[in-house]
């Protein structure tokens, strides 16, 4: 592809702890696929996430669950080489996380060392403490995501903004400060009200990144078709609508149709032509 990239260094783990600790808020986004990771590069997007979302936007599932190992750690490697600089995380689908802590550990080990990856993600809740503790021992850094875990719901109506209450609350910052303990270099909060944000972001000392978290998160994160307006019939209330990409693809296709049908393509521009018989002037 063909788009300018500014010259920046690297984003790390180093680079988001400062930009939390200078109050200056980060910007993450999914990708799936190698174009896709040059733009969000070229656009100064900090952080990518090769999300289990893939399972939802790309593949078509009603829900995450069945996103496939094998495929997000190919998808992730050409995320990878389009985006070089940022920080890229490679979530954890279902398919890793429920066969043991030993099968999760070898599946975080692919996305480091396959796709590149900076750090995984995992949905956890207070009982996965041993889990991120198992990742942060094998030398993995790992973003708990908290607060709705998509991976628990299974049908769009499913998705709820969770901790709405001071008890709710309370819980969630207990799971974060046990997250912590065990090693987590991130939190993930998705779609809580900004209280519950303000009470984790005040009782952790690591970034929070906000998926639907109200602007108390230290970055945020949106699914990128949801953002573009790309196929997402009803994107949840906390995405911009920055763009309707699907209307701009569906026309050109309509007109790629159109022009077929009433013979205006191919046009002499668009055919090869047959080489000069030799002897003969080129055309
Ligand atoms: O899979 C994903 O895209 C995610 C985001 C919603 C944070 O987990």
């Amino acid at each position: 592809m063909n788009v300018s990239q500014p010259s920046r260094t690297r984003v790390d783990l180093t680079a988001l702890r400062s930009m939390k600790a200078a109050g200056r808020k980060f910007a993450m986004l999914t990708a799936y696929d190698y174009p896709t990771a040059v733009l969000a590069q070229a656009a100064g997007v900090h952080a990518l996430l090769i999300g289990d979302s893939l399972a939802t936007v790309v593949l078509g599932h009603p829900n995450t669950r069945p996103a496939p190992l094998d495929v997000m750690i190919v998808l992730g490697e050409a995320v990878r080489r389009g985006a070089p600089d940022v920080y890229f995380v490679g979530d954890m689908p279902y398919e890793a996380l429920s066969g043991g802590i030993e099968k999760a550990v070898t599946a975080a080990r692919r996305f480091r060392d396959e796709a590149g990856c900076d750090a995984v993600k995992v949905e956890a809740q207070s009982q996965d403490e041993r889990l991120v503790g198992e990742l942060a021992r094998a030398g993995l850094d790992t973003i708990a995501h908290i607060g709705l875990r998509p991976q628990a719901v299974l049908t769009p109506e499913g998705y709820r903004a969770q901790a709405r209450d001071p008890d709710s609350i309370a819980a969630l910052v207990a799971d974060a400060r046990r997250l912590v303990a065990a090693g987590a270099v991130m939190l993930l909060l998705e779609a809580v009200p900004n209280e519950a944000s303000q009470a984790v972001v005040a009782a952790v000392d690591i970034p929070v990144i906000g998926c639907g978290a109200g602007p108390a998160c230290d970055g945020h994160v949106l699914v990128t078709h949801d953002m573009l307006g790309l196929g997402a019939p009803r994107p949840p209330r906390f995405v911009p609508a920055l763009a309707q990409v699907d209307k701009i693809i569906e026309e050109a296709m309509r007109r790629y149709v159109e022009d077929i049908v009433n013979g205006q393509y191919p046009r002499p521009e668009h055919v090869y032509r047959m080489r000069a018989p030799t002897g003969g002037r080129p055309q």
